[in-house]
């Protein structure tokens, strides 16, 4: 069946025009389309991007189903736009075999709501001590080109440099989590005067910015290109200025959480806030948004972690580090980006959806809004307004730090390759479809 989108603002552009969808492609823009049979949503004032592409998220599926599964993560990454995600592979098992990676991969495409692409381990069991074996995974079915040890960095030079050098015969890329382990051997928070005058022991810029700046001149040397997961520090940012200004092929992407949110969250001791890297100070926050806007930090990627209640719930040092992210994302690039003037539509449209599709080099995801398209596509009512409440998302698990805030924006439609998966912001299952 074929779709009509009823006067929708292409990138936010006006003129207003309708967007006719079929056979999984953009067939027509314009005014009076012929849609006699096609599905018509009413999307007068609505902005039309291209579906979102989330190159971190947790989905815990295998292993910890109690708090997300492919399936319940799939539905909160169609709410929050997203047509494309990349699931991390610190699940248990760790995704380090073409058994696991197939496995996400074909569990993503029976769900059926998203394209859930696995990230494969760089380590065996993430250890950091013997690379995974990546070619086999990049040869399966689920033909993994992204591959990270989040969670834990690859803290052994020599075996980053192995990576790096692989990476770029498999045509692969690798995404480093960055953080010196020896720095931060304790550490709870952002080391700062509040996690000093909190009593929790600090988690240094430093033990970030080393690994960034050791990877970048890894890469260098290796010829690769390197990706830096969830960037949390001006000094970051700094280093991948200098870095790109070297020509030094490295990217990077940063939190809505850390675009958002500063250290004064901890105050209260709620683990809701525990996250790592974790939340920094205001200037922090501040280099990161003129990193998104000037382009510095390639895109955002939601870093989706979901928790289990007890795992959050309870004292601040034996919390586990994480926050739901793939739902809220949207609204808080709205609130820390557009509001202030630092990105317009076509740049949240980079940086939520094009630029992650070019690192990973995806064909069919983060492509302009254009006849002869594949209808991979987002609508967002600017001015709809939300309350997040946990427990209504669609994960399993309910750790938003974003709880109680009223956001402003919001995802009302997704189509994957042309089918609805979300509409008037409720997931439609396959049956429904
Ligand atoms: O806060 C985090 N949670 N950071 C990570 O790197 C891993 C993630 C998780 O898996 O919970």
């Amino acid at each position: 069946m074929s779709v009509l989108l009823r006067g929708v603002l292409i990138y936010g552009e006006e003129p207003a025009t309708d967007v006719l969808i079929d056979d999984g492609q953009i067939v027509a823009i314009g005014t009076d389309l012929d849609a006699a049979d096609a599905d018509v949503v009413e999307a007068a004032g609505q902005i039309l991007l291209p579906g979102f592409v989330d190159l971190h998220t947790h989905l815990r599926e295998p292993g910890r189903e109690d708090t997300e599964t492919i399936e319940t993560g799939s539905a909160a990454a169609a709410l929050g736009g997203y047509t494309a995600v990349f699931a991390m592979a610190n699940t248990s098992p760790v995704a380090d075999s073409v058994v696991v990676t197939d496995h996400v991969w074909r569990r993503g495409q029976e769900v059926g709501l998203v394209d859930v692409h696995p990230v494969g381990a760089i380590t065996v069991g993430l250890a950091g001590k013997q690379l995974a074996e990546m070619a086999t995974m990049a040869a399966g079915v689920g033909k993994v080109r992204l591959f990270s040890d989040d969670g834990h960095c690859v803290d052994d030079p020599l075996i980053m440099r192995r990576a790096l050098e692989y990476s770029s015969s498999l045509g692969v890329l690798i995404a480093q989590h960055a953080e010196e382990p020896r720095l931060t051997v304790g550490a709870l928070a952002h080391e700062g005067p509040t996690a000093a005058r909190l009593g929790l022991a600090g988690w240094p810029r430093a033990a970030e910015e080393s690994i960034v700046a050791r990877d970048a001149l890894l890469a260098r040397d290796a010829g690769s290109r390197v990706h830096i997961c969830h960037a949390s520090t001006a000094g970051t940012v700094e280093l991948l200025k200098w870095a790109r200004g070297q020509g030094i092929s490295i990217t990077a992407e940063v939190t809505p959480h850390h675009l958002l949110l500063d250290d004064s969250r901890l105050e209260t001791y709620d683990a809701v806030n525990k996250v790592n890297p974790p939340l920094r100070e205001a200037s922090d926050v501040e280099a990161l948004r003129r990193g998104l806007a000037d382009g510095t930090v390639d895109c955002v990627a939601t870093d989706h972690a979901p928790h289990a209640e007890q795992d959050k719930c309870c004292e601040f040092s034996q919390a586990r580090p994480g926050m739901l992210g793939l739902e809220t994302a949207l609204s808080i690039v709205v609130q820390t980006m557009v509001e202030p003037g630092l990105l317009d539509w076509r740049g949240v449209a980079r940086v939520m959806s094009e630029r992650p599709a070019e690192i990973v080099g995806l064909p069919d995801q983060g492509r302009p809004v254009e006849v002869g398209e594949i209808a991979n596509l987002t609508l967002v009512d600017p001015n709809a307004s939300w309350t997040v409440v946990g427990k209504d998302l669609a994960s399993v698990a309910h750790n938003t730090p974003f709880e109680a805030m009223t956001l402003r924006g919001r995802v009302t439609t997704t189509l994957l390759r042309g089918r609805i998966t979300v509409r008037d912001s409720a997931v439609r299952t396959s049956s429904e479809v």
